[in-house]
């Protein structure tokens, strides 16, 4: 590597063998579209931030955390998918950057904080089409109480569970209750576990309410549809999803659940405090609400994409001219290693990886179209199709050819498979 350090801001992180961030990636790192005004994730955070106006608000919290602040606190096993170099970007052994928000809740508890907001970029190895996209936004949100504060009169009706309420424009369907697969955590107890799976649902309906108010494409008068749905997490138990349902289909929204006791503990703070946690995410929503087709669009600078939109407002994104795309196919053969026994390490994210350093937002689909095993030498074959586009320009052929041939020499160089 050209530099034998990963730098974020000021800060230098001594490259070893976990390193995978890429220069592209380290790029976005000072973007911060989420606080950039009259961008559209900025203003659906401020929305966010409006509708719990008594929380503590950070959107400026850095990237760059400890896998001990992103995994280890919040109860990873050391096997969960999540840890891979696969899936995470590692700026070494002992620091990523951040995969989701709740790399912060331990940190701000220690410090004093009983309610906030998080709002900020996160990071993630992925596919590539039309709604990944490796860096994304969150909010988490996170509430503590005082367990003598709450009393049995605080409970109200088994946190609505078993309910299908019409609560005029929203319509809730919730028949997710703590159950053993979902359980309420032995250290609380079953009053005060549902005091706060109650509070939680409520404040996130009202949030939801409040997000999708007179959203475009919403039939006039039919209420909103909305459901939770049993979810796990490392660090909340009970955990659910809240899904909303938009044109047809489910959305997901967030997730959420009551805070497993040890992240307190780990905070500091004793068993008179509990809490509950959200994570929310910026970009699906935004599409939905805004009608932005393509999550490229965010990282756009064209005025004819930002000027769209105003500071306050939700209002629909009116489409400019696409410039025609152009697909490529590439075919190689993996390396025997690759494919077989316990040593196959072919991921498809190694591969977005590689285009998305040569093609950068030019590239908007990746999917794979064929693979077989050659019958006589047992080799695997995959063949890619590769979508060009860009967002706000023309492309000749021969750039895309110029692309195309880059990309297929990296393959080559730096996964070590053998173009067909
Ligand atoms: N961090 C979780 C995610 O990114 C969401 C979450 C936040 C779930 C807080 C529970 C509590 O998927």
């Amino acid at each position: 590597h050209p530099t034998s350090s990963a730098k974020v801001g000021d800060r230098s992180y001594p490259r070893d063998q976990w390193t995978n961030v890429t220069p592209t990636i380290l790029d976005r790192t000072t973007a911060q579209l989420h606080r950039q005004p009259g961008h559209p994730l900025h203003i659906l955070a401020q929305r966010v931030r409006a509708t719990f106006s008594d929380f503590a608000f950070h959107d400026y919290l850095n990237p760059d955390v400890t896998v001990e602040a992103n995994f280890d606190q919040l109860g990873f096993p050391p096997d969960h998918p999540g840890r891979s170099r696969g899936d995470t970007y590692y700026l070494n052994e002992q620091n990523v950057l951040r995969t989701h928000t709740s790399a912060h809740q331990t940190d701000l508890m220690r410090v004093g904080e009983r309610k906030f907001l998080v709002a900020a970029d996160v990071y993630r190895r992925d596919e590539i089409d039309s709604s990944h996209y490796p860096v994304f936004h969150q909010i988490e949100g996170l509430k503590l109480f005082d367990v003598s504060s709450l009393g049995p009169e605080g409970l109200g009706d088994g946190a609505g569970v078993g309910r299908t309420a019409d609560t005029g424009p929203v319509h809730v369907v919730d028949d997710s209750g703590p159950t053993s697969a979902n359980p309420v955590q032995e250290v609380h107890s079953r009053n005060n576990s549902l005091y706060l799976t109650e509070d939680l649902k409520k404040e996130l309906e009202r949030l939801v309410l409040e997000l999708f108010r007179g959203a475009p494409s919403k039939e006039s008068g039919a209420p909103l549809k909305i459901r939770w749905v049993e979810a796990y997490f490392p660090f909340t138990s009970p955990s659910w999803e809240l899904e909303v349902e938009w044109e047809g289909q489910w959305l997901e929204l967030l997730g959420c659940g009551v805070i497993q006791q040890p992240l307190i503990r780990a905070a500091g703070l004793g068993e008179n405090r509990i809490g509950w946690a959200f994570g929310l995410g910026l970009e699906r929503l935004a599409m939905v609400l805004f009608g932005i087709p393509d999550i490229r669009l965010f990282w756009s600078k064209d005025p004819r994409f930002l000027s769209q939109f105003t500071e306050g407002e939700i209002t629909r994104f009116k489409p400019f001219s696409r410039h025609p795309p152009c697909t490529k196919d590439v075919s190689f053969w993996l390396s025997p290693e690759q494919e077989c026994g316990v040593a196959a390490n072919w991921s498809d994210n190694d591969l977005m990886e590689v285009i998305r350093e040569v093609a950068g937002d030019m590239v908007e689909d990746v999917k794979m179209v064929d693979s077989f095993i050659h019958p006589k030498t047992h080799r695997k074959s995959m063949c890619y199709r590769i979508t060009y586009r860009s967002m706000d320009r023309n492309v000749t052929n021969e750039e895309i050819n110029t692309t195309q041939e880059e990309v297929r020499r990296r393959l080559v160089s730096q996964l070590r498979v053998e173009l067909r």
